[in-house]
């Protein structure tokens, strides 16, 4: 029977007792709260599964590296838990950072390898390294069978989908499409921070992207993309490109004459907001078109 309110476990000897009691398959949802209609999405595909769902909402320190918005993140346990009531959540998770690291930073991590190194890993550094330890300790603490992540993490579900891969967790993952506002703006938490004003300069980003994915389908090969994208999005006016690429499945930038899916990836930012966004591609051959008079590439990885 679907839950209506979730049952709130704030430590982990409080999930484990919940957990006893839990339908299969058993599916986590992982967030770190100030929950939108994209993490809403996410629950909707958990609960399609018919068995149990958990939703785990924690601002991990270990992935916020000095200057973030580690201290300005939203935390809304409360609003989130409303949000899910009637979504069939059986139980959501919100530990203290001292429930989830007992004994401090926790001296064994996940090491990301090079696909971490590259993009949100080259920005962020450390940040990989925190969000694939949290997601395993959570892995482990919820003993999911399934876990539903956003494709808008573009990378962060590709380096969860190696970890799980090369360790052996077991553990089927699963991506939801990102969902976006009307004006296109893909749903983030942190587009709360950003002004009317921000926002509208925002919307350039998921422009080029568009733009890059339609050049994408029109052949005109990899180089092509890329001049695309850094032609479409126009720095300046508070507004700074960290990356603009297109990548292959494996998280490589895609080598010139390759074609087959892929995504263009992109990361800005507005004011002090930092926003990022991908769209999935499929690039169609033979296309080798260069950039010609146009600037090069913001940023390469
Ligand atoms: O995508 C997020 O919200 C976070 O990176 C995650 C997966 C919940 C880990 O903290």
């Amino acid at each position: 029977m679907m839950a209506a309110t979730p049952n709130l476990a704030g430590d982990q000897a409080t999930l484990g007792r919940a957990l006893a009691h839990l339908a299969s398959p058993r599916c986590v949802v992982m967030t770190m709260g100030a929950l939108h209609a994209g993490h809403l999405d996410l629950v909707d595909a958990a609960t399609a599964y018919g068995g149990s769902v958990v939703v785990t909402v924690f601002v991990n320190p270990l992935q916020f590296g000095p200057g973030e918005d580690f201290d300005a993140y939203p935390r809304t346990v409360q609003a989130d838990c409303a949000a899910l009531a009637g979504r069939g959540v059986d139980v959501v998770y919100a530990p203290t950072s001292a429930d989830m690291y007992p004994g401090g930073e926790p001296q064994v991590s996940i090491v990301p390898g090079p696909a971490g190194e590259r993009y949100e890993g080259k920005i962020r550094p450390g940040h990989f390294a925190g969000v694939l330890t949290v997601v395993a300790k959570l892995l482990g603490r919820t003993r999911a069978d399934i876990a539903v992540f956003g494709q808008k993490d573009a990378q962060q579900v590709h380096l969860i989908r190696q970890m799980v891969h090369d360790l052996d967790l077991g553990v089927e993952i699963v991506t939801v499409a990102t969902r976006r506002d009307p004006d296109g703006l893909a749903a983030s938490s942190r587009n709360a921070y950003l002004t009317p004003a921000e926002r509208q300069r925002a919307l350039a980003l998921p422009r080029a992207l568009h733009a890059g994915a339609a050049a994408a389908a029109d052949g005109v090969g990899a180089e092509g993309v890329r001049c695309t994208l850094a032609a479409s999005l126009d720095p300046g006016d508070g507004l700074t490109v960290d990356y603009l690429d297109l990548v292959g499945p494996d998280f490589v930038p895609l080598g010139g004459t390759s074609t087959g899916d892929a995504t263009v990836i992109g990361a800005i930012r507005v004011g002090t907001t930092r926003l990022i966004d991908n769209m999935p591609v499929t690039v169609v051959g033979p296309g080798h078109r260069g950039c010609g008079r146009a600037r090069p590439l913001p940023l390469s990885p």
